[in-house]
């Protein structure tokens, strides 16, 4: 494994900021299972990464000092800490991206379209719903709150679901996945914390939130799907055999990474769901521990 750890807990949050400093230049063209199609796919999720976390940070940034947490303590230093560790995920799912290049994956240009997918969608949705009283920032928050909640639950199934841990081979890339994987659910309840205590628990911050997460599925599956098959494209690998790998990998109903998280992902809409009601807690020491974070 290829990286270099630097722990640091200056917010004084529940959870650390990893500084860390990844070397992709020996990870082979097919790192997992030497199967274009499972690197792809792991290609086009690390894709997303770059503007998804960005608008993560924004949107928390947009409302921190809202009278309803500004003076919260503890929140504010939770904020800090989630910040943090999504700049450090950026920074280095960017380096992975950048380091595509040498394979001949021009992965720059998949998060440029997903920043206008982004941008896109977010100002869409803010203008349909401005004639209910609902504003850009609890628009953009609310997409955080549902996003945040699909990355803990892929997260989850990464550090739980065994096949694909037998396919994440390259252990510079399986170790990349695994920390964020941690730290995913590390900081899983902060955004919605925050949006929760701006916006309570009303009927309209259930009605946003729920439409929200149904909205950034469908986008999320069709921006990823395109990618995969371009990426395939690009190597002359959209075969039969590739998607099927995909498939088995993803989507198949007893060990896709994807099927895996339906129950969790539908928790979501409870009405009285807390990120929090799902504990990882003893699986997060367990990873902790086994990664030496
Ligand atoms: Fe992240
Ligand atoms: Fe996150």
């Amino acid at each position: 494994m290829n990286a270099k750890v630097n722990i640091s807990n200056r917010a004084g949050a529940s959870f650390p900021v990893r500084r860390m400093n990844f070397d992709f230049d020996q990870v082979p063209e097919y790192w997992a299972k030497d199967s274009a199609g499972i690197t792809h796919f792991m290609t086009a999720l690390s894709a997303l990464f770059p503007d998804g976390e960005k608008l993560f940070i924004d949107s928390v940034r947009a409302v921190r000092y809202h009278p309803a947490i500004k003076d919260n303590e503890a929140l504010q230093k939770e904020i800090s800490a989630f910040i943090g560790q999504e700049a450090m995920h950026t920074h280095e799912h960017a380096g992975f991206n950048a380091s595509a290049q040498k394979y001949g994956h021009d992965v720059a240009k998949y998060e440029r379209e997903t920043g206008k997918v982004i941008q896109g969608a977010r100002k869409w949705f803010a203008r349909v719903v401005r004639p209910f009283g609902m504003t850009q920032e609890m628009v953009d928050l609310t997409a955080t709150t549902a996003l945040e909640h699909f990355t803990a639950t892929l997260a989850s199934q990464l550090l739980l679901n065994k096949h694909i841990q037998e396919l994440m081979t390259d252990p510079t890339m399986s170790y990349m996945w695994y920390w964020h994987a941690v730290e995913e659910n590390e900081h899983k309840a902060v955004a919605y914390d925050v949006y929760e205590e701006i916006f309570g628990r009303g009927v309209k911050s259930y009605a946003l939130r729920n439409t929200a997460l149904v909205m950034a599925m469908a986008l999320i599956f069709v921006t990823q799907s395109s990618f995969v098959i371009r990426l395939l494209k690009e190597d002359g690998k959209l075969n039969l055999k590739e998607l099927g790998m995909i498939y088995k990998y993803a989507y198949s109903p007893s060990k896709g990474v994807i099927t895996g998280m339906t129950r969790e992902m539908l928790a979501y809409f409870k009405p009285g769901f807390h990120p929090n009601d799902l504990d990882t807690v003893a699986l997060l020491e367990k990873w902790k521990a086994k990664l030496g974070i």
